[in-house]
């Protein structure tokens, strides 16, 4: 096997996030994106003794179980990679991989209360973040997602499957605009362009669409009519938002300098467990609204007796530390996008909940000032974990329990270790589909403070 040959590779085994595992000339392949029962070809690369990658170019043989993917971008898009995988096959293929990685590492999952999730496999995203770019160089506009592998190509998804139609319509009538307009997407490299990213968020059980147009600032264009236009549609929600973030800064990821409200409010409402919560713009929000319904069910299952008080740490904007709130004498969140911390305290005055408090800044500062003696601490890091600065603080608590909420297997079971370390045991475990169709999923963890060494 040589570095960019092209294999072929039977697939017999599987890994976190959705790593195929084949044997090719006495060595261990791993390729993403490729499923049990496959065979499928791949360019070989990082061979290093017994072991190789292979970045998948195709399936060369279905799998018996195979289905015929329903979205006409399957297999372009680098979105959704298991469409043709049917729905328990794809939630017993996650169920699997976490469960190995528990015990590669060495860990207890304690009791294991099974897999759960919303039964929607398409259209449950409540927010999407396309791009503006073209397929080939200099290419017709397209406005959509990257060419699965490519990262410099985009095409255009306006028939996403994942999405409500509303958001196939705002899309189509968009691309459609732009392209008439003859506007240039920004190039990352070159630095010039004006279209970046088009984001639109939706409150399912309230019926609000938020739409936010990122663009740099090196063209003066007048909105206006692109704004009349999208008013224009008939949608089965409500336009509550339409909003113009400029941005010119050189990164990839959207970094909102300036933001213009073309229409309505700079926010949307959603609903969840009967609380009311107000999305700004940027604030992270679970993307699947009934996926989240399920998972902070699970959250608030695992917590039993009330607690005197509970620290909501990464509370984006406070749903968690609200959905909980019944559970505690106090709550306290820390979350370190500002606009995300100023909704999550409106939230909790619209909820009147009165015990509850967010505060703004990195887990990892914060906690160090933070005074009371939580019985439960709340962990809901993004996909890189708990800084380690952070989880010695957290220790350092002495809560009796931590529930430990992760969109990482891989990097939860390091955060675990080192929690087992201090005296922490993994007490009831659960796994959430919030995303079918990726190799996605969520854990919970209920960990119990067991011996604290601080007690001997
Ligand atoms: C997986 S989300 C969880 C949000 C929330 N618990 C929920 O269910 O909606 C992780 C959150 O951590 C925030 N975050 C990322 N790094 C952080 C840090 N160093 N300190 C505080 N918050 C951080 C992100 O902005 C995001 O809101």
């Amino acid at each position: 096997m040589k570095r960019n040959e092209v294999i072929e590779v039977k697939i017999e085994d599987h890994s976190f996030p959705a790593t195929g595992i084949g044997m090719l000339d006495g060595k261990k392949v791993k390729i993403k994106g490729a499923f049990v029962g496959e065979t499928v070809s791949a360019r070989a690369h990082q061979i290093r003794g017994d072991r190789a990658k292979g970045r998948f170019i195709g399936v060369v043989e279905s799998a018996p179980y195979a289905i015929s993917a329903p979205c006409i971008h399957y297999g372009k898009c680098g979105g959704c990679i298991s469409q043709h995988v049917p729905m328990d096959i794809q939630r017993k293929f996650k169920e699997e991989e976490v469960r190995k990685l528990f015990m590669q590492n060495d860990l207890s999952m304690g009791e294991y209360l099974g897999f759960t999730g919303d039964d929607d496999q398409y259209e449950y995203r409540n927010k999407m973040e396309f791009t503006f770019g073209d397929e080939v160089k200099d290419g017709e506009l397209n406005l959509g997602m990257h060419l699965r592998g490519m990262k410099n190509s985009v095409i255009n998804t306006n028939q996403c499957l994942l999405v409500h139609d509303d958001f196939r319509k705002i899309h189509e009538y968009t691309i459609n605009y732009f392209r008439e307009k003859n506007l240039p997407y920004y190039r990352v490299m070159r630095q010039t362009g004006y279209l970046r990213n088009f984001i639109l968020r939706r409150g399912i059980n309230t019926k609000e669409i938020m739409v936010n147009l990122v663009t740099t600032t090196q063209i003066d264009f007048n909105l206006d009519e692109f704004r009349d236009g999208l008013l224009a549609l008939e949608l089965d929600y409500g336009l509550m938002s339409i909003l113009h973030t400029e941005s010119d800064s050189l990164s990839d990821a959207v970094v909102p300098e300036k933001l213009n409200i073309l229409f309505g409010r700079d926010y949307i409402y959603e609903k969840i467990h009967g609380l009311t919560f107000k999305i700004s713009p940027f604030s992270f929000f679970q993307t699947n609204t009934k996926g989240a319904e399920v998972l902070y069910h699970e959250v608030k299952n695992l917590i039993g007796e009330k607690k005197n008080e509970i620290f909501d740490l990464y509370c984006g904007t406070g749903t968690i530390g609200q959905i909980v709130s019944d559970k505690a004498d106090k709550v306290t969140g820390v979350e370190i996008i500002e606009e995300a911390v100023v909704a999550a305290n409106e939230n909790a005055a619209i909820n009147e909940l009165s015990h509850v408090h967010f505060i703004a800044g990195d887990v990892k500062d914060v906690i160090a000032k933070l005074q009371g003696s939580p019985e439960l601490i709340i962990l809901d890091p993004p996909r890189s974990g708990v800084h380690p600065k952070a989880l010695e603080y957290v220790k350092d608590f002495s809560a009796k329990e931590i529930l430990y909420v992760s969109c990482n297997p891989k990097t939860l079971v390091i955060d675990l270790r080192y929690l087992i370390e201090q005296g922490y045991t993994v007490i009831k475990s659960k796994i959430v589909d919030l995303f079918p169709n990726t190799p996605h999923v969520e854990c919970v963890i209920l960990m119990q403070r067991s011996g604290l060494k601080d007690e001997k």
